[in-house]
């Protein structure tokens, strides 16, 4: 088959290394792809936000499967424009997109079908916010409706923090469209957990837990990220606790979506809170988690290209439960110097050779570019630099997330570009068990 990966971060890498595993695997395109994956597929320079650019491609290039990575494209009806032209591409639709493209229509879905989350209220006046901030005091949680990057979320300690978000939202517009409405919600305490599952709308098929590190810096200090590490089983989530959310969050969202007209095909990513008070959903992704995915795919055994091609047609229910490698895995993100505020983009990453001959670890890039310097003789010689602000996700297994997290580490350690920074304690919070 011939395959096209759209996006350019690490989770396509990781995509990208395990759709090159499957037997069913001839060619691998990726639109726009970074430097890492440059050496694995073939890329092209198709911005992934540009749908007819990809379908005009993907037509003219007899693609088999397109497998979204990113959740802009989604959100602008990628799948209904393939779909129409008779292409099969893997994740939701336009409308069932809208569980992460919107907040609003995300947390209405979730009161109306009893899945738990944090109490909540929706603003479209910022007078009206500022007086129910006032009423409830704080902390509180303050979210822009609309795609955000990522930067939609305050979790406000004081009142004025609260009215300073619903400022920036609604009165400067920071995000734009995106902050025309608001959500005014209780803030939620306790460990989060990353639930992923893959669903054709009648099976559904969980992947195994994560936990990501969103904060920049060790002990979860310093502003949000797009996400500094990962690790993959989440010991907190026990298997009782995987079937309550199951229940409780997972198919009552699905049902709820089927009920509502909206068939939901593809990974469904729920971020949960485990609070006391049982576990809440915190967002709905539509799209597969980064850096959690890099700490999951190497720990899946099935063939990712079969499961998502049984999802294209909707017979997921005959590939069965995957199979996973009872190993643990970490993902240790490095970022660019000021990350994520500003940062410089290339400077030159060494290291990369040493470590892709160490056993069990896999380097998957983010922000990189790369430069064949040498292609004549037995040994081929890249270059690589930094392109962004996530740089790489360093990955290793091990018996044990212990294991897991000295293996990549010792990685880690052999790679090093001018400023780069990462995190130290990636993983801990496992073996700490809260
Ligand atoms: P979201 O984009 O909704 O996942 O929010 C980003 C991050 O903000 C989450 O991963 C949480 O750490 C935090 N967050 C979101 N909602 C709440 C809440 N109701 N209470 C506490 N923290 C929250
Ligand atoms: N890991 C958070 C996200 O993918 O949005």
């Amino acid at each position: 088959m011939r395959i096209l990966v759209i996006g350019s971060g690490a989770r396509e890498h990781a995509l990208i290394w395990k759709i090159a595993q499957s037997k069913l695997t001839e060619k691998i395109f990726c639109a726009p792809g970074n430097g890492g994956i440059s050496q694995q597929a073939e890329c092209i320079n198709i911005k992934s936000e540009d749908i007819f650019g990809l379908l005009e491609f993907a037509r003219r290039e007899k693609i088999d499967l397109t497998v979204v990575g990113p959740e802009v494209p989604l959100s602008m009806g990628i799948v209904d424009e393939f779909q129409k032209a008779g292409l099969k591409i893997f994740g939701p639709n336009k409308s069932a997109a809208r569980l992460e493209a919107s907040k609003v229509f995300s947390k209405e879905l979730m009161a109306k079908y009893n899945v738990p989350t944090a109490d909540f209220k929706v603003f479209d006046d910022p007078a009206a916010a500022d007086k129910y901030i006032e009423e409830i005091g704080a902390p509180c949680v303050v979210k822009a409706d609309g795609l955000a990057a990522g930067k939609g979320v305050v979790v406000a300690k004081s009142i004025e923090q609260a009215k300073q978000a619903v400022g920036a939202m609604m009165r400067d517009k920071v995000f734009g469209n995106a902050g025309n409405k608001i959500i005014i919600e209780e803030c939620l305490k306790g460990q989060e957990a990353s639930i992923l599952v893959i669903t054709d709308s009648k099976a559904v098929m969980a992947l195994a837990s994560a936990q990501d590190h969103k904060r920049v810096f060790d002990n979860d200090a310093g502003p949000n990220t797009g996400g500094m590490g990962a690790y993959s089983p989440a010991p907190i989530v026990t298997d009782q606790l995987l079937k309550e959310i199951m229940d409780k969050v997972i198919y009552r969202t699905i049902d709820g979506l089927a009920k509502e007209g909206i068939d939901y095909r593809g990974v469904l990513y729920a971020g949960i809170m485990l609070t006391k008070d049982g576990p809440k959903t915190l967002e709905f992704n539509v799209r597969f988690g980064d850096p959690e995915t890099e700490a999951i795919l190497p720990r899946l055994k099935s063939d990712l290209v079969e499961i998502m091609m049984a999802v294209s047609s909707g017979s997921l229910l005959r590939v069965g439960n995957f199979s996973w490698d009872k190993r643990a895995c970490v993902c240790v993100v490095c970022a660019a110097g000021g990350y994520p505020g500003n940062y410089e983009k290339g400077k030159e990453i060494f290291g990369l050779d040493k470590v892709s001959a160490m056993k069990d670890v896999m380097v998957f890039q983010a922000g990189t570019s790369s430069r064949v310097i040498n292609d004549l003789g037995q040994k081929r010689e890249v270059e690589y630099r930094t392109n962004g602000g996530r740089v790489l996700g360093v990955t290793g297994l091990g018996e044990t997330i212990s294991e897991a997290i000295d293996k990549t580490y010792a990685a880690v350690k052999e790679i090093s570009f001018e400023g780069m920074h990462y995190r130290t304690d990636i993983g801990k919070k496992a073996n700490r068990g809260i």
